[in-house]
């Protein structure tokens, strides 16, 4: 029967269907079991590598565990963060030096490691503060801000670089242009300078005039030139006129003509800091002419090539490192930003406006062969920076890639009309590239980098080491230091503070010197003191000192904010404010195992207990 025969046939299309669906089903099923298996990483094991990855307008960095993704640290720098007790009272000296060297927040956008020998040492990485003109110095011995410096005669700290292999210098490029002196009435072009910073003593040894809106620097892989990408040559003041030329530049500053210069006295001393000036000095600054307002600038692993990324060009620009020549100038998509690099010969380009990671081979590039395109790859989405693992250095891994999107749209739970920012990991160690997983953070990381746990876990402490002004156990005390000032040196262990009742006068101010004498990893005591603003959290070996005024009278109980054992809720005690006319002594005190001695390192002028 016809009409049976066609049920027969319907049947067995829908089977066919149902089992091609199942066959459609089951490698995509495997494809991300696969994926899930090479970014998981069992509870109690550790990630293969640190990411750090910049905070953008956070002022921070995330430290990132690869492939997990998983977030291990905030590292404050340029802001504020109770967290961490780090710079949250008006008192407190590195709020001070924040505010000095332009204030409680930052735009944070390259972190840079330090390098030895061309590849991540694991002592500091370095942060920028576009928005303030400062640079942060990160110790990766304790994941903590150790300096910042407020960059002079620069607008816009924006890329910054280690000049390889060892780290002389680090290059801190000037975006803003600013009138030549400084004073807006000034009818001079707007100029702007590269400062090249000692990494040691965190001081600008000199600086070169470049002029046009210098934006992401790198170094040659020996030290001998500075890159920069110059997207403003035309020296405009408004976006039309930035984008008039064809071709802008990437700006080479000879590294050793420059301080042979600075030693011959040629630089124009401002602000303490001596100024080159291109001009002054023959074959200082060469301008490599490149397409057009282009955004990234990357030396290759092998120190053979710089590439510039093209941004409003579909091209990069490949230039020899050493000759400063143009040799190739492949298409490679829409919007390209920047560029890293596997260990095998290949490129790979971030597209904005495509939001694609293209992957190309160099050599092929640069031999004019056809098929220099080896793989793309659709990211989520308007992709600014990427980052390979090591493709910074001279030695990459080629395993991991890293996306660092714009944009999440559609990737992650709806969170109102601001969304979280979008990481994708791409695995790159096969021909074709695999997006693997992504992962979503704070506003708004702008580039990454990342080191091996094997180099850096082994250089990171337990505990910090007892600064000169630690308070050691035994030598705990109040001290009146004066009419209207108080010191409290005291010691935190778990979990008691020593003093544990702390008695002033209104009016007074006090000093707490405050000293966690732990002596194991990972026993933090807080010390939070209600209506002061006073939020301070000790890592083990750590002293803060810092001077508060007592406030109104009355009882203030100061507690402990990070849990450390069972008696973590009794580890409190109290500021008590006498009425400035009170007739109740306030009695200095000290600790019982130091009834005799001298407080150390603070000049006693009360009555001794
Ligand atoms: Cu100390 Cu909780
Ligand atoms: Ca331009």
């Amino acid at each position: 029967m016809r009409h049976r025969s066609s049920v027969i046939a319907l049947v067995s299309v829908l089977g066919t269907v149902a089992v091609m669906r199942s066959v459609a089903c089951a490698p995509a099923r495997s494809g991300r079991a696969a994926a899930a298996e090479a970014v998981y990483v069992a509870p109690g094991e550790w990630d293969k590598y640190y990411g750090f990855l910049s905070g953008g307008q956070s002022g921070s960095v995330f430290v990132v565990g690869i492939p997990s993704g998983r977030l291990i640290r905030e590292i404050p720098v340029f802001e504020p963060r109770a967290a961490y007790g780090y710079a949250v009272h008006e008192n407190d000296a590195r709020r001070q030096e924040l505010k000095a060297t332009g204030g409680t927040w930052g735009d944070t956008h390259h972190p840079a490691p330090s390098e030895k020998d061309g590849v991540y040492d694991g002592r500091y990485l370095w942060i920028n503060d576009l928005a303030n003109a400062r640079l942060g110095r990160i110790r990766l011995d304790v994941f903590e801000t150790d300096r910042i410096l407020k960059i002079p005669n620069l607008q816009g700290a924006h890329g910054i670089a280690v000049v390889s292999p060892d780290t002389k210098y680090i290059v801190v490029n000037g975006e803003f242009e600013q009138p030549t002196d400084g004073m807006a009435t000034n009818p001079a072009p707007y100029t702007s300078v590269v400062a090249f910073v000692d990494p040691e003593a965190m001081e600008v040894r000199f600086q070169v005039r470049v002029n046009g809106n210098i934006d992401i620097a790198d170094s040659s892989k020996d030290g001998r030139y500075a890159f920069s990408t110059v997207y403003n040559l035309e020296q405009g003041k408004d976006m039309e006129s930035m984008m008039v030329l064809d071709r802008d530049a990437v700006a080479a500053i000879d590294i050793p003509l420059a301080e042979k210069a600075v030693a011959e006295g040629k630089g124009h001393v401002r602000n303490g800091v001596p100024i080159l000036e291109p001009d002054e000095v023959p074959g200082l600054l060469t301008l490599v002419p490149v397409p057009k307002n282009p955004h990234g600038i990357n030396a290759t692993p092998d120190g053979r090539y710089v590439v510039a990324s093209g941004k409003l060009s579909p091209t990069v620009s490949i230039i020899d490192a050493k000759t400063l020549k143009i040799l190739a100038e492949p298409e490679v998509g829409l919007g390209p930003l920047h560029t890293t690099f596997d260990d095998r010969g290949n490129a790979y380009t971030s597209l904005f406006i495509d939001s694609q990671v293209v992957k190309w081979n160099i050599e092929k590039a640069l031999a004019g062969a056809p098929d220099y395109i080896v793989d793309r790859v659709d990211v989520h989405y308007n992709i600014g920076h990427l980052q390979a693992v090591g493709g910074e250095t001279m030695r990459p891994a080629g395993d991991y890639l890293l996306a660092l999107n714009k944009l999440s749209k559609d990737q992650y739970l709806p969170v109102g009309p601001d969304m979280p920012e979008s990481q994708e990991l791409i695995d790159i160690s096969g021909e074709k590239m695999k997006v693997i997983a992504s992962f979503p953070t704070p506003p708004e990381p702008h580039d990454a980098v990342f080191i091996a746990a094997d180099v850096l876990s082994p250089k990171v402490k337990q505990v910090f080491d007892l600064g000169k002004d630690a308070v050691a156990s035994g030598q705990e005390g109040i001290v009146r230091t004066g009419p209207r000032s108080v010191t409290v040196n005291m010691t935190m262990i778990r979990s008691a503070y020593k003093p544990e009742t702390i008695e002033v006068r209104e009016g007074d101010r006090i000093t707490f010197r405050m000293t966690n004498v732990e002596t194991i990893r990972d026993m933090t005591h807080g010390f939070a003191l209600p209506d002061h603003d006073l939020n301070v959290a000790l890592p083990p070996g750590y002293t803060k000192t810092i001077e508060v005024g007592a406030g109104k009278p009355g009882v203030y109980w100061f507690y402990c904010t990070n849990f450390c054992s069972a008696l973590h809720l009794e580890m409190r005690g109290r500021l008590v404010v006498q009425p400035r006319d009170s007739k109740v002594e306030v009695a200095d005190w000290k600790s019982a195992s130091n009834v005799s001695g001298a407080v150390a390192g603070v000049p006693s002028t009360g009555a001794q207990p």
